[in-house]
């Protein structure tokens, strides 16, 4: 399947604005997460109000770079081989996108369309995340030259950026 990169977007500007928006989102993603999946729950040690707000900037930075590969590539490298510090295993992966998707649709329904075509696409998207991430962290060395040359340390993070999770524009320097 291609992806429909305009529908993700559009979707994704719909969700912002729609049932108190991204924070509507976020916390519902946690909550419905920690009822789910009840056994991921002690990895997490920020509060949901706290982590929602970057897991949300994660996914619209997700989105918003869906047609810069080369920003995107590197970037959910990095978040994979950081996610080896929150103790996350391969087999999280699944739950959370599938949770993700499952959050959209009831956050989209409330106030306008879900449809199939969305879910599919949605689901598309998050199994490629999740591929392109586990891949580096279960292979962080192969990827290690990749994220040092852009910009991110070994361990994925940034020294010079509290926020890894946000991709940021090209400086042109
Ligand atoms: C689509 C895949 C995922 C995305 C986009 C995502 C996004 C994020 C972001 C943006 C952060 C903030 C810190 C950082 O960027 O380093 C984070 C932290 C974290 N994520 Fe994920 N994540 C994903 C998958 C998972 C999975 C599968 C798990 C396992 C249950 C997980 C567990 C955690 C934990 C435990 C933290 C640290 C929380 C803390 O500060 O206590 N994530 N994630």
């Amino acid at each position: 399947m291609t992806l429909n990169a305009a529908l993700l977007l559009e979707t994704f500007q719909r969700a912002k604005k729609e049932n108190d928006g991204l924070r509507g989102l976020g916390l519902r993603f946690y909550e419905r997460l920690f009822e789910k999946y009840p056994s991921v729950r002690p990895l997490f040690n920020t509060p949901p109000e706290e982590q929602h707000k970057k897991l949300m900037a994660s996914v619209a930075s997700i989105v918003g770079s869906l047609s810069r590969p080369d920003a995107m590539v590197p970037y959910l490298h990095a978040m994979g081989i950081r996610h080896l510090k929150y103790g996350t295993l391969s087999a999280h992966y699944p739950a959370v996108a599938e949770n993700l998707v499952a959050v959209l649709g009831e956050h989209l329904s409330k106030e306008g369309e879900w449809t199939e075509e969305m879910e599919s696409n949605w689901k598309e998207a998050m199994t490629t995340v999740n591929s392109i991430m586990i891949e580096a962290a279960e292979n962080p060395e192969k990827y290690k030259d990749e994220i040092l040359k852009a910009g991110y340390n070994a361990d994925g993070f940034k020294s010079s950026d509290p926020e890894p999770w946000v991709i940021k524009e090209p400086s042109f320097v």
